[in-house]
């Protein structure tokens, strides 16, 4: 078809935005009516639920037995960084960056904590650091996939398992979509607005035995806020890990994590929501092989993230535009879509290079993201048609 004709299909949903993410098919409020709303989060009822959340979230993702799932305030930005104020300065850390996201864990391990041994591996929007010069002797603080840029490590092949460190992993807009080796892995965080299309509030902490380890034979010299700590009394805070949240959790923000969970298990767990990904990535490549307009942010083919897509607009014309000119194309690309109620939601991260940023997590129909493909085309040559005849 040729960009110039009107696709005859819009997607169902519009909501393409990358989180919080568009809820499952079929979602309604009615998936709320059994939250235990108005009860004490440490009754035995409501304080069962977290405890299913939790088993689920273990069963779903195929966590190895001997790892543990916790709560935690705050949402993915919580986890990460009890992670590192309760882990970290045991040894030397490596930090890694490639989007807004990293370059936040970069600024915690640098201008927050007091650490004395800090290699920082940082690179520009579409690459990926150098993997092979990491220094598993340290910690290791990484996002599997930085959102941002739309650029994810390829494997965990580059992380040995013999290290003497810990790794860290922000997986946030990874879990639940992407095959993640977790044996190389000791902390693994995310929040449940990303894959799951759950609610904002909360985040999750994976911890391996090996992390636990360090929790049970390290004290931080620094002060651990009470919400940043994985410690009781210089020791695994183990109820934290089967229910007993820190502070007050949302239930409602609970039952909706368990009403996706179901869902994902009806699907046949993890497996079936990443063949959802996979099944809207097949459909993205092969549009974006073809277009004559947009490419991937992420340089290399091994990188590009199949969740949080990142594009950038590739036509000579828009490439001869200065920056805020490209800017307000891009402004208006986005609004012609919402405008044909098409797609919401869709622009790349504030501080990122400009382009669009669509998501493609497991709750995105795949027949939508096909649907949405033409609309991307068709918007940008009808505003690049505009704009061409206001200069004429
Ligand atoms: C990789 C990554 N880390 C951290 C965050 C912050 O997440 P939250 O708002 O759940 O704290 C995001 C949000 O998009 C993200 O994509």
């Amino acid at each position: 078809m040729s960009p110039n004709a009107k696709p005859a299909k819009k997607p169902v949903s519009t909501l393409f935005s990358t989180g919080p993410t568009r809820k499952r098919p079929g979602w309604s409020p009615a998936a709320l009516d059994d939250a235990a709303v108005g009860r004490s989060h440490r009754a035995a009822g409501p304080k069962a639920r977290i405890q299913t959340c939790i088993s689920k979230i273990h069963s779903v993702l195929e966590l190895p037995d001997d790892y543990v799932v916790g709560i935690v305030p705050a949402s993915d930005t919580g986890a990460v960084e009890m992670a590192m104020w309760s882990l970290l300065g045991a040894r030397g850390v490596d930090v890694l960056a490639w989007d807004a996201f990293g370059r936040l864990w970069v600024a915690d391990a640098v201008t927050q904590l007091p650490l004395e041994n800090v290699t920082t591996h940082i690179v520009d929007y579409g690459h990926l650091p150098d993997l092979s010069a990491v220094n598993f002797d340290n910690d290791v603080v990484f996002t599997w996939n930085g959102t941002a840029a739309g650029v994810r490590v390829p494997d965990g092949d580059w992380i040995p398992d013999d290290r003497a460190g810990l790794t860290i992993a922000d997986s946030t807009s990874a879990c639940f979509a992407m095959d993640i080796p977790w044996e190389k892995l000791d902390v693994v965080t995310f929040s449940f607005q990303k894959s799951l299309g759950g609610e904002g509030g909360h985040g999750v902490i994976i911890l391996s035995p090996r992390a636990v380890e360090r929790v049970n034979s390290y004290t931080p010299p620094w002060p651990v806020p009470k919400i940043l700590s994985l410690a009781k009394k210089g020791k695994l805070d183990a109820g934290l890990f089967d229910g007993a949240t820190i502070n007050t959790p949302s239930l409602l923000v609970i039952e909706d994590a368990l009403d996706a969970l179901l869902w994902a298990e009806n699907l046949g767990g993890a497996r079936g929501l990443i063949a959802r990904v996979d099944a809207s990535f097949a459909l993205m490549d092969e549009w974006v092989a073809r277009t004559p307009n947009y490419a991937y942010l992420a340089v290399d083919p091994a990188t590009i993230s199949q969740t949080s897509v990142c594009l950038r607009f590739v036509d000579d014309w828009f490439i001869g535009l200065i920056a805020d000119q490209q800017k307000a194309v891009v402004k208006d690309v986005e609004a012609l879509l919402a405008a044909e109620e098409v797609a919401i939601d869709i622009s790349a991260y504030r501080d990122a290079p400009t382009g669009l940023r669509i998501w493609c997590g497991p709750t995105v129909d795949p027949e939508d993201v096909g649907a949405l493909l033409p609309w991307l085309d068709w918007a940008y040559v009808q505003t690049r048609a505009h704009y061409q005849a206001d200069a004429a």
